[in-house]
């Protein structure tokens, strides 16, 4: 597979011609990576709006993952979800409307950024609380639950949202849940940052496989790609209906100085993604796999989860994630995520063979086996509960005040409050914050909320 963008900037570097433009390196090695750093100049395309080489290799990752458009974020999902959910306002707008007010109905384990984008776009949220292994990160939603929200409601939802994967490694069926949303007419719009490899399983399981209308993956969690890089896809069968309206709504919310770095990186993804990778990936996933069941059958309880994922639960041997984050620090290890009850490991096809066996010396020798305490209840805000009673955005621009979370109790939440990662809101801006919110800001070490005044 060419990379445009690559070859670009390397013909460009090795002219060695004067840069009387951006950045103001001037390409000039103070960490090495400056001669491959430019700015939109001729050539260089220009990101969303041009026919030329970034559209080039969008069209190439288009075409990796079968869909109907693809388009580059070099800002993280964070900047893909604004857009996703600006496309459907766009679109909307377009449309003879009643007097009620724009809704989305979500899944509760959404990220910050899905409720700072409803917070520009006057936009409410309708949440569905579902299954979850006792963790605010995973709300996993039935065909059957979803069915009967949509039957009961009246005016009918701008789109139905959910995460998938979560940051636990646990996924929605998207294939249902696409299923009713496609019959009712009503986008299924996925935050798929945690699955971007999906569609090189075997079995493919991305949300553009499964058949959502809309998803945003960050290459940077999984795929050889810098930090920032990340996906927009559109399914062929809405191309017709959103691409216009995503190409805009990238604009409105996106940098007008793309870092070209991130750019390549995403290039270079769809040379990588188009050679061994499938292959590369099964070892993987054949590896996570098997130390999995080695480590259950030590005693140790992971949770099940997409494979790439290694979802360690602590608490039910007396450890906190974060104790045992720290024990594998100690054997050199950083793990992605850790909270009272678990350790999220991730590993892609780049962890080398010294990183399984730092794994395996770990999972022989960990306290938490052999000097096992008595159980901690699992729960960290799995079971909350929330009362709406200001708009997202009246709450989130209105005059506020820091208050200590122990006296956060009854008033309103201004700022979504949240320990990041995961970066999953215990309350929303505009929620009434319960006493029950008000111990998970304790277990998740939150001193400070933002209340409206
Ligand atoms: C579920 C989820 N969605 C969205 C994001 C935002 O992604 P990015 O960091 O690529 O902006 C994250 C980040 O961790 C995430 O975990």
């Amino acid at each position: 597979m060419n990379t445009p963008i690559i070859d670009f900037v390397r013909e460009y570097q090795e002219r060695e011609g004067t840069r009387f433009h951006m950045p103001g390196h001037k390409g000039h090695v103070f960490f090495g990576w400056e001669p491959f750093d430019i700015t939109e100049i001729p050539g260089a395309d220009v990101l969303h709006q041009g026919r030329g080489i970034i559209w080039e290799s969008e069209r190439n990752a288009a075409g990796l993952f079968g869909t109907g458009g693809t388009f580059y974020s070099t800002e993280g999902s964070t900047h893909c979800i604004k857009a996703m959910l600006g496309a459907l306002c766009m679109e909307r707008g377009g449309r003879e409307r009643g007097d009620g007010r724009s809704w989305l109905l979500a899944a509760r384990n959404i990220h910050r950024s899905m409720v700072d984008a409803c917070a520009l776009l006057d936009l409410d949220v309708r949440f569905l609380w579902g299954e979850s292994p006792g963790s605010l990160c995973s709300h996993v939603i039935s065909a059957e639950q979803l069915e009967g929200v949509l039957c009961q409601a009246g005016e009918k939802p701008l789109a139905v949202y959910v995460t998938s994967p979560d940051y636990l490694g646990q996924q929605e069926d998207i294939g249902a849940l696409s299923c009713i949303c496609h019959r009712e007419g009503i986008p299924l719009v996925v935050d798929n940052a945690h699955g971007a490899y999906l569609h090189f399983l075997e079995e493919k399981c991305h949300p553009m496989d499964l058949g959502a209308a809309m998803c945003c993956d960050s290459a940077h969690k999984t795929l050889p790609a810098l930090t920032g890089a990340a996906y927009l896809h559109v399914h062929p069968r809405y191309g017709q209906r959103f691409l216009a309206y995503v190409r805009q709504a990238m604009l409105l919310f996106g940098s007008t100085s793309p870092s070209y770095l991130t750019l390549q990186s995403l290039d270079y993804c769809n040379a990588y993604l188009s050679q061994d990778y499938p292959e590369r990936l099964k070892e993987t996933v054949a590896r996570a796999g098997e130390w999995k069941r080695m480590f259950a059958e030590a005693g140790g309880r992971v949770l099940p989860s997409e494979p790439l994922k290694i979802v360690i639960e602590t608490a039910g041997f007396g450890y906190s994630g974060r104790e045992i984050g720290a024990e594998m620090r100690a054997y050199g290890m950083e793990c992605e995520y850790e909270d009272q009850a678990f350790v999220v490991l991730m590993v892609t096809p780049e962890n080398t063979a010294k990183d399984w066996e730092r794994l395996h010396e770990w999972g022989e020798n960990t306290r938490m086996l052999r000097c096992r305490r008595e159980g901690m209840p699992v729960s960290v805000g799995g079971r909350l509960r929330s009362r709406q009673v200001m708009s997202i955005r009246e709450a989130a621009f209105a005059k506020s005040e820091m208050v200590p979370a122990e006296r956060a109790a009854g008033r309103v939440c201004a700022a979504e409050t949240v320990s990041c990662p995961p970066a999953v809101p215990i309350a929303i801006c505009g929620e009434e914050i319960s006493r029950e919110m008000v111990e998970e800001f304790r277990k998740f070490g939150i001193k400070e909320v933002s209340v409206v005044l």
